[in-house]
């Protein structure tokens, strides 16, 4: 085990080695707000690069990203954009071409009619949620997450002085949240939604979406709805929250479909009132989105075929991971509709998660991230595996746990 493996598990312990071993000087005051739990997968991507460099062998079901670059066209459109603009900053909210574009996209895929006015451009997904959560929610407004869930939601709500109210969700609704589950945590200002939801892929469907949207509206609660994975569906298309409740407050990312991870950019879509709130913070804390991505995006959303192959490669992958880790007995899991994850109850084999990943990445070379980071309470007993690498990788990695798991049983 190397020495980033080692700060790895002990992190994963609450223990943060390098607070005063950098020179850091202990004892100077550090903001209660960013006492907040890190994002372990990060850590966990952290250790197997780290075995990576070591071994040369580490098989990645621990990211949570396209294994494939942006699509042809919009590299063209960034070279384009690097000979011949300045790349100076563009409006907060995004340039014009990219927000209509946009408002065209939803136009396209889901029949709505989007003023680009309401269409913020943001620094992906993430960016958005920093620009969602300051402009509608105040210190110790209740805003309401699932568990498990996304865990940036609740570490970064947590941040700005925000309650997060877990609702738990198990196998029982497919771990997608109902009216009942959320009326069960009292009085809310906000509730977060993401469908198909991180690490699960389970997706609500139009009628499951319209009753939380109603039960939001009737009890004054503000929808604010992560469709970061739409796009990436297996035999449904998920319905957008926006065709439910106009007035939902809509996250999205060309992180996932649009397999432009590293390019930082999303965008928000807001109701009338926060429009000027968003555009002033947006002013305020980034000035504008990155210029080059957002010059380059536009040509994204014309990219589908070479966008779809990608989809049709996880639909492969989710099909080889449900035959092998079912051949060893591995079934506890909800069928993912969308997104590139599974959520596996491993409670048969560890009561540890967290162990049983360390085992993995360092006996079979295969890193997934364990269930702690979406769940503090339950994630102990389960692990989240990715299939958005290669179909050999994830055939490998596959036929690597299926073996471990048949010599563990025959032990
Ligand atoms: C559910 C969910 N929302 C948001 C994000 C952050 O995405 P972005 O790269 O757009 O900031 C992620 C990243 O994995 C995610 O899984």
């Amino acid at each position: 085990m190397g020495l980033g493996t080692l700060g790895w598990w002990a992190r994963m312990w609450g223990w943060e080695p390098w607070v005063g071993a950098t020179g850091y000087p202990r004892g100077m005051k550090v903001a209660r707000r960013a006492e907040i739990a890190p994002f372990y997968v990060m850590e966990v991507m952290k250790a197997a690069a780290e075995r990576e460099v070591m071994t040369g062998d580490v098989l990645h079901l621990e990211v949570g990203q396209p294994s494939t670059p942006a699509p042809d066209t919009v590299l063209q459109a960034a070279k384009r954009a690097l000979e011949s603009d300045r790349l100076g900053y563009t409006t907060a909210t995004g340039t014009p071409e990219l927000r209509e574009r946009i408002a065209l996209y939803y136009e396209e895929r889901y029949g709505l009619r989007i003023d680009p006015v309401r269409i913020a451009v943001t620094m992906g997904a993430s960016g958005g949620f920093v620009l969602a959560f300051l402009a509608a929610f105040d210190v110790g407004d209740r805003v309401a997450v699932t568990r498990p869930g996304y865990p940036c939601y609740r570490n970064t709500l947590e941040a700005f002085g925000v309650e997060a109210v877990s609702i738990p969700i198990g196998p029982e609704t497919r771990f997608v949240p109902t009216s009942k589950l959320i009326a069960a945590a009292g009085d809310l200002d906000g509730l977060i939604l993401a469908s198909p939801a991180n690490p699960t892929g389970t997706a609500l469907n139009p009628a499951e979406l319209a009753d939380i949207a109603t039960y939001c509206r009737n009890n004054g609660i503000r929808l604010v709805a992560d469709e970061i994975y739409h796009g990436i569906e297996y035999g449904v298309q998920v319905p957008s929250a926006l065709s439910v409740e106009p007035e939902a407050v809509v996250l999205q990312s060309f992180s996932k479909y649009f397999s432009m991870t590293g390019w930082r950019l999303g965008w928000m879509i807001v109701p009338d009132e926060l429009v000027r709130p968003v555009e002033r913070l947006a002013q305020n804390l980034f000035i504008s989105p990155p210029t080059i991505s957002q010059l380059a995006a536009v040509a994204a959303f014309d990219a589908t075929d070479e966008l779809d192959a990608n989809v049709a490669r996880y639909a492969e992958n989710r099909r080889l991971l449900i035959d092998g880790l079912g051949s060893v007995g591995l079934v506890h899991f909800a069928s993912p509709d969308g997104a590139f994850y599974f959520y596996i109850d491993v409670s048969h084999l560890t009561d540890d998660s967290q162990d049983l990943c360390r085992v993995w990445l360092d006996e079979l070379g295969v890193a997934c991230t364990p269930g702690i980071d979406f769940d503090p309470v339950l994630g102990h007993r389960y692990v989240r595996m990715s299939y958005s690498e290669s179909t050999a990788d994830i055939a490998e990695a596959t036929e690597r746990i299926a073996d471990w798991v048949r010599s563990e049983q025959s032990m």
